[in-house]
């Protein structure tokens, strides 16, 4: 049987399953949601090549059929060209007010098939597949689905909530390592954000999880959707306590700008350095001991994870550069940067009264270690 966590939010309440088989399994979970026994599939072209079998042969035995379009993988396909083609894709397959589509893959997909169905018909219901660690505890719930823009990452987009989402962790054995380390950036985040127990835990089980083990696996994944599921249950639309999902990602979308959005630092690595960013920052205006920050790093290091600024290759901008990047972010209300700081492993905090020196100081300081 697998884990389930429920996301309570009233009437768009919804189940997150998750276990070792549920690509096999996702017919049996999908039926009771469907007013007719047809779905629309949207994948990337890497993923439908590896799981869209499972999940379509599932589906079949279940009395379903199902219909296929594949996109190209890759952070370009969060765009209105292919939003525009997702669409009108859904529209010529005629899939209908009470249809469900399902978004098979990452993040990229998830996010722009959320907001196709959010628009799709004034909203249509969608069922999230997620297939990388990324996706699976962090954005396949909470449903904040969008593409990117010219001018930013995610500025166009709309809460929409799945009405199923099936983490299927036998599928993370696909990933590269850099890619599922990437993902345990989110994974670690919680840890940091509200739960030092779990912390903890991912300091003794991180090594085990990496190399393979599912019942690792779906643990960390469980308590991860669980304590996203409670925060998003209490605040949906980010009004206040979401905002601490966004740890170290202040940073870290500075970094990603900083290197063009290109292979040099996949998001989930943005993460894990921007974690440790805010908690070196937390340490310098007094928040938490220096002892907290070390033990960031230290657990990152030993995930064989990149921890610093010195483990992105080639050139960055100076402190001003950076914190010219993180003023775009679109966090910044009234002009202010609105940062998630700690005061402890497991207790972080939103706060906009940060001091531009203390920032600048911490980025100076990380980017002098840099050969
Ligand atoms: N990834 C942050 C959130 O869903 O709020």
């Amino acid at each position: 049987m697998p884990e389930t966590v429920r996301v309570a939010l009233g009437a768009r309440s919804y189940d997150i399953h998750i276990g070792a088989a549920l690509l096999g399994e996702a017919g049996h979970h999908i039926t009771p949601l469907l007013s007719r026994p047809r779905v629309a599939i949207v994948s990337d072209a890497h993923v439908a090549a590896l799981h869209l079998a499972a999940l379509t042969d599932s589906l079949e035995a279940a009395g379903i059929t199902w219909s296929n379009l594949s996109l190209p993988q890759g952070e370009a396909t969060k765009s209105w060209p292919y939003l525009t083609q997702t669409v009108e894709w859904l529209l010529e397959e005629q899939v209908e007010r009470g249809d469900i589509v399902i978004a098979l893959g990452g993040g990229v997909i998830g996010d722009l098939v959320g907001f196709a169905s959010a628009i799709l018909r004034r909203g249509v219901r969608f069922v999230q597949v997620p297939t990388s660690l990324l996706a699976q505890v962090d954005s396949s719930v909470g449903g904040k689905t969008g593409i990117n823009a010219a001018q930013g990452k995610n500025l166009i987009g709309a809460f929409h909530q799945p009405s199923l989402v099936l983490a299927d962790t036998r599928a993370l054995g696909t990933l590269t390592p850099r890619d599922f380390r990437a993902g345990y950036g989110e994974v670690v985040k919680y840890g940091l954000l509200g739960d030092a127990e779990f912390f903890d835990w991912l300091e003794t089980n991180g090594p085990a999880l990496a190399a393979g083990d599912m019942a690792l696996r779906i643990e960390a994944v469980r308590r991860s959707c669980r304590m996203k599921a409670d925060i998003v249950a209490r605040d949906e639309t980010e009004q206040g306590e979401r905002a601490l999902l966004n740890l170290g990602h202040t940073f870290c979308h500075a970094l990603e700008a900083a290197t063009g959005y290109s292979d040099r630092l996949l998001h989930g690595e943005g993460v894990a350095i921007g974690c440790a960013l805010a908690f070196e920052t937390s340490a310098r205006l007094g928040l938490c001991s220096q002892e907290a920050p070390s033990r960031v790093r230290a657990h990152l290091k030993n995930m064989k994870m990149k921890a610093d600024l010195s483990d992105i290759e080639g050139k960055l901008p100076d402190s001003d550069g950076l914190i010219a990047l993180m003023m775009q972010d679109k966090k910044v209300t009234s002009g202010k940067l609105n940062f998630i700081m700690a005061r402890d492993i497991g207790d972080a905090f939103v706060t906009s009264d940060v001091p531009r020196e203390v920032v600048e100081s911490v980025l100076t300081d990380a980017l002098s270690q840099r050969a």
